[in-house]
């Protein structure tokens, strides 16, 4: 009856195929990406739960979940809270996570003492994450800002951010760490020498399995104010941090604070922040060859989220997108707090 069929009625004759004039192109990149199956196949970069590192913050109490008001969908845990978490990231296939403590303003002190309390808050979030999740891998940060009024990374005298005072104490606080069960410390306080103490200061004490890994290329960022939110150091800091952080129009500077790190026993380099400084990850990675991290901070997360929650752009594209763009720039992990919800997609898809 209605046979679309005999509507179409074939040409009399095909028309003569356009001889190659040069007119048209013989090569076509459209070809390898026709179809899903055929851009599956020729796809460079790869983005995989096991490339993310989950930062999270922990907060003294039990059953304590905080909102943390710039990072929608990031919650200051209480070390129980953050145990059950961290299985579901273990689960995700996320391979470690990376403690920050909002700390107890009454323990803040000129001197940061409360970093060396082997009872104090990391501490303690490391040694239970340890046992209830022994594959799970523990990162730690080492610097003074948590433990401070001052919010710097490092002691302060007269408004002077000390360097070489500062690296004894950071050694110390490595060691009060590792000794914890961290797997991993984290120097990320920028202060000159300290990536070759604190190896010597955990190699001294026998923890010679524990890497060090430098946040190489830190810049002074605006970029991390959220994440001062969730510590509690925002409204704290004085003045900023440009006389130990990095000066954002740099990048050369960035190859020898690497190679500095590197000399001094690094065991991988970090980047941060991530997205406006794809082109320093690129650099360091294609000239050091070292395993190279990035860290995709709070601001860049905070807007991502904000113009999500706008309906000014499909947020979890974007998310995907962000983080493979850090793979194809040469990062060999990603500390995001998009880390378990990109990992629980990336779980979804394949089931
Ligand atoms: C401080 C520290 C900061 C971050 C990680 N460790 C903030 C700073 O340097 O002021 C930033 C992380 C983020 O913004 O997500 N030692």
């Amino acid at each position: 009856m209605n046979d679309f069929r005999k509507k179409v009625s074939a040409p009399a004759a095909l028309p003569a195929h356009p001889a190659p004039t040069g007119a048209y192109p013989r090569v076509r990149m459209r070809r390898n990406r026709r179809a899903g199956w055929i851009r599956d196949l020729v796809r460079e970069h790869q983005l995989a739960p096991t490339d993310l590192i989950w930062p999270a913050f922990v907060v003294e109490g039990t059953k304590v979940r905080q909102p943390v008001p710039s990072m929608p969908g990031v919650d200051r845990l209480s070390i129980d809270l953050l145990v059950e978490e961290a299985a579901r990231a273990k689960h995700l296939g996320i391979p470690a996570i990376a403690v920050f403590p909002q700390v107890d303003d009454k323990l803040k002190t000129p001197d940061a003492g409360e970093a060396l309390n082997p009872d104090n808050l990391v501490c303690r979030a490391v040694r239970a994450l340890k046992k209830a999740h022994p594959d799970l891998g523990v990162i730690c940060d080492v610097a003074l800002d948590p433990f401070n009024r001052d919010g710097h990374d490092g002691l302060v005298r007269g408004g002077v951010i000390l360097n070489d005072e500062t690296i004894e104490v950071l050694c110390r606080q490595a060691v009060v760490q590792a000794e914890a069960g961290c797997d991993i410390a984290a120097p990320s306080d920028m202060m000159d020498g300290r990536i070759g103490a604190v190896r010597d200061a955990l190699d001294a004490a026998g923890f010679t399995d524990v890497n060090v890994l430098a946040y190489a290329a830190k810049y002074a960022s605006a970029f991390y104010g959220p994440f001062r939110d969730a510590v509690g150091s925002s409204g704290k800091l004085k003045g900023d941090k440009k006389t130990y952080q990095m000066d954002p129009a740099n990048s050369d500077e960035a190859l020898r604070e690497v190679a500095l790190d590197i000399a001094e026993g690094a065991d991988m380099v970090m980047v941060k922040p991530g997205l406006p400084y794809l082109d320093v990850l690129w650099r360091v990675k294609e000239k050091f060859a070292m395993p190279t991290f990035v860290y995709n901070v709070s601001g860049e997360y905070a807007m991502l989220k904000a113009a999500g929650a706008n309906g000014w752009i499909d947020a979890e594209r974007a998310m995907m997108e962000t983080l493979t763009a850090f793979k194809r720039a040469g990062a060999d992990a990603i500390l995001t707090y998009h880390a378990l919800e990109a990992a629980g997609l990336m779980a979804g898809r394949k089931g």
